[in-house]
Parts: structure tokens; C-alpha cells; sequence
């Protein structure tokens, strides 16, 4: 095995987004032909190759497609197994395949074992940073922690808090701030981890315990806060009916203190008029989940809205309310979300969201998101020819947009040819290569 902290040396084309980027107006930066140097995990430097001779100790990616691996900025890892449940929507889903899949997190080793599988399967996608949610067990957030430490991922994740209106076994003994303090202290900033304090939603937490949320933000600066918000109307009458002073669903986070701009509410649907505003004010990310809002019956979100209002946004795949790992199919059905909304997504817009975008929104956009120099070597390889309709459309297309639609509308797991975290591949299509770093991991 190689020393990761040697250089590697890669030829390839590559797709990035410019730094200034922005949903509405993404700069795309189409490198044909480049040599990237990667030292200890970084971009040393990206230089024209086109001239280049063939040399056995660069790695040549051609012809596929690299780009900044993607980033899924809200994901249930102990919804895996229970993944494409029938016939329910949120709140009856919650209670007949969530819930019961989350029980299963208070065993260590079916945790340890869980997580493992995950993040195999976000390699095998693409997805290289993901912001998690566990469940209410403090072992299945620390077997998420352990699992990314040995791949030396980035990764964003927390231990769910949950004192009421769950079943037992799934509910916190206490507001849980000692339970997450200690996860952040063993894991917030050490390597590339980071921790999000993460109240399933208002209904399933007290007063008390959303007060520990917002002592949790203050006593551990840096860390995000992660929750939903606003994605169905059961839920939503739920919440003003525990909350009957509160003038609307946003409203009554924003009184403990949990909307500014390091909060990340998946699903903002169904948000009033105030509602926008104040999200606009305090720069919250809504973080958009299409496959989800489909699948659950949830709604159509008007991602056309949120751009236009300066509203920060996000596209995740919610997997298991969301049926797919995929962000590839999680373009696709926000494009059909969109298209119901009267709107077409760009698929610059689109792929800029599934890189840069989300990298913006989780506030770590000057060390992933890009390939440039200075920027940590995550990247994701594409080749639609391991897809037989995504392969024969792609031989037809003339333009750079035809090609990224055709990956938009067309591809999943099949068209990911190559996942690198540091310069390291840790996924192959068709085998998983055993490079794994195994070492213990050091405080940043
Ligand atoms: N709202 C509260 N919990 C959940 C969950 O697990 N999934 C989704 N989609 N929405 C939620
Ligand atoms: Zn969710």
C-alpha cells in the first residue's frame, strides 16, 4: 500500500464550479484535460496536460467525468434497512418503519455493523461528506464517529434528541445535553468531523430539551444544528397545536434560539409568507429532499422561491423516507419536482447544488466542493457507459448541458465509476478496494 501522504499525480476531465458561484448563476469550470497533483489528501496543483505524454506514474481518469464528490446534507443512517416502506406518509411512517428501524441502534454491534454498511453505500454513490442523522442512542452517533474516522471522511453527524411523543426505547431519559456534549467533545473538530445538534423535530422534544439544544450551540461553537421543519400537514397542525402561541412552525424553533445560519432544516415545504422572511433574515438552509417529498406524499417544494428570495438551499436525499443513496436520482425527481412547479432546473444548477452548493450551505466550502488547489482531493468519477440507456444517450450529446442532463435524468449508482476521499480511491465499481485507512485519527 501506498503512503497517502506521497504525491499522486491524476490525468482526467474535470467538472468544477467557480468560488463565486451561486444557485441562481453557477460558474462552470470545464477542465478537459488536467494534471492534478495531490499531496496529503490536498490539491497541490492543476495544470494543463494536454500536451502531456502518456507516463506510468500518473493515474489516467479519462474518459470519465470528475467531479467534487457529492454531498448529501440530510441522510438517516439508521434508516437504511427500512428503506421504500409502503403506503404511508410521515407521521404513520414515522411510527410503523422508523421508530421500530431505530430500535435497533441500541446494540453496539449492530450499530458498529450499520455503519459500515452506510457508508460503503455512500462511496458506492458518490457521496463523499454527508450531514447524518443517527437515533436517539448515543452508541449509533459514536459508531457513525468510529466508522468515518477510520476512512478519514468529513462528515457531519449527531445523536437524535427525543424526549416525548416516541415510543420507549427511543425517547431520552433526560433533555440529552450530557449525552451530546460528550459526543462533541470526542468528536467535534477531531480530523475531518464535525457535530450537529439534532432535535428530530418540535414535536418530539420538550421546552427542556429544545433549551439544551440552544445551551448546546452556545456552550460548543461550531457546531451545526440539524432538524425538519414544515414537510407535511399533519405535522405541521401537530406542532401549532403544542405550540398554540407560536404564529407559525418556524417560529417556535426561532424562540429557543435554533435559526441562524448554521441550522439546516430538511424539507420547508409547506413555509408562509413570514415564514420565508424570517429564514431569509436569519440565512437558515432549507435542505431540499425530493425523492422524499415524492415518496411520502409530502409536497412539492418551490426551489424557484427560495433562489429567488436569497433563501439557502440544499438537495439531499432523506434516504429512508427517500428511496435512493442516489444524488444522481435525487436530481432527477427534484427536476420533476421542479417541473411541476412550473420550472425548469438547470442541470449546472443542479450538479452545482450536488458540490459547491451544499458545500457553501454546510459553511465548508473553501476546503470541499471544488477541484482547485488548496482543496481536500474528495472527488467522484463518473462514466455513464456502465448504464446502457444513460451510454447510448450520452454518445448523442453535443453539449456539455447535454451531457450533465442526461447524467440528471438518467444515472444512479451505476454511473459512479470511482469515489476518492484524499486522494485515495476507497470505491471501484465493481469491487471495493481494500485500501481503507485503519489508523486512529488526531485532533485537527
Ligand atoms: N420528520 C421527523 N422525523 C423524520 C424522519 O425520520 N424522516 C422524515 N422524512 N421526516 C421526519
Ligand atoms: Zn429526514
Amino acid at each position: 500500500m501506498s503512503d497517502a501522504r506521497s504525491p499522486r499525480r491524476y490525468r482526467a476531465r474535470c467538472l468544477s464550479f467557480g468560488a463565486q458561484s451561486t444557485a441562481a448563476a453557477p460558474i462552470v469550470e470545464l477542465l478537459d484535460d488536467v494534471l492534478i497533483t495531490v499531496v496529503d489528501g490536498r490539491i497541490a496543483s492543476v495544470d494543463d496536460a494536454s500536451a502531456l505524454p502518456a507516463t506510468s506514474d500518473v493515474v489516467d481518469l479519462r474518459p470519465g467525468l470528475l467531479l467534487p464528490g457529492f454531498i448529501d446534507s440530510h441522510i438517516h443512517f439508521p434508516q437504511q434497512d427500512m428503506i421504500g416502506s409502503y403506503g404511508a406518509q410521515l407521521m404513520d411512517w414515522l411510527e410503523r418503519y422508523a421508530f421500530p428501524a431505530e430500535m435497533a441502534y441500541a446494540d453496539p454491534a449492530f450499530s458498529a455493523d450499520a455503519a459500515e454498511r452506510f457508508l460503503d453505500r455512500m462511496l458506492a454513490n458518490g457521496t463523499t461528506t454527508a450531514m447524518v442523522f443517527a437515533t436517539v442512542h448515543e452508541t449509533s452517533a459514536e459508531a457513525l464517529f468510529q466508522a468515518a474516522a477510520r476512512r478519514r471522511l468529513r462528515m457531519i453527524a449527531g445523536k437524535v434528541l427525543m424526549d416525548r411523543n416516541a415510543p420507549d426505547g427511543l425517547r431520552d431519559t433526560d433533555d440529552g445535553y450530557a449525552a451530546s456534549a460528550a459526543l462533541i467533545e470526542r468528536w467535534h473538530g477531531r480530523d475531518r468531523l464535525a457535530y450537529a445538534v439534532t432535535p428530530r423535530f418540535a414535536i418530539t422534544s420538550t421546552d427542556a430539551q429544545l433549551g439544551a439544544a440552544k445551551r448546546l450551540l452556545e456552550d460548543y461553537p461550531g457546531t451545526y444544528l440539524h432538524s425538519h421543519l414544515s414537510e407535511n400537514p399533519g405535522e405541521i397542525q401537530q406542532t401549532l397545536a403544542l405550540y398554540p402561541d407560536a404564529p407559525n412552525y418556524l417560529a417556535v424553533y426561532d424562540q429557543f434560539g435554533l435559526v441562524n445560519d448554521r441550522s439546516h432544516y430538511a424539507h420547508g415545504i409547506h413555509l408562509s409568507e413570514p415564514e420565508l422572511e424570517l429564514m431569509h433574515a436569519r440565512q437558515g438552509t432549507i435542505a431540499f429532499c425530493p425523492t422524499s417529498n415524492l415518496f411520502l406524499g409530502s409536497g412539492l417544494l418551490d426551489i424557484e422561491a427560495l433562489m429567488r428570495r436569497g433563501i439557502p438551499m440544499s438537495v439531499a436525499t432523506d434516504v429512508g423516507g427517500g428511496t435512493s443513496f442516489s444524488q444522481l436520482r435525487t436530481l432527477a425527481d427534484g427536476y420533476k419536482v421542479a417541473q411541476l412547479r412550473g420550472y425548469s432546473w438547470h442541470p449546472f444548477s443542479a450538479f452545482y447544488a450536488l458540490t459547491l452548493g451544499n458545500a457553501q450551505a454546510l459553511g465548508l466550502a473553501d476546503r470541499i466542493g471544488r477541484i482547485a488547489p488548496g482543496y481536500e482531493a474528495d472527488w467522484v468519477l463518473l462514466d455513464g457507459r456502465s448504464q446502457p440507456v444513460l451510454g447510448e444517450r450520452l454518445a448523442r450529446a453535443e453539449t456539455l448541458e447535454e451531457e450533465l442532463f442526461a447524467y440528471q435524468m438518467l444515472g444512479d449508482e451505476r454511473a459512479v465509476s470511482k469515489t476518492l476521499i484524499l486522494g485515495t480511491p476507497l470505491y471501484e465499481r465493481g469491487d471495493r478496494v481494500e485500501r481503507v485507512e485503519r489508523t486512529e485519527t488526531h485532533n485537527a
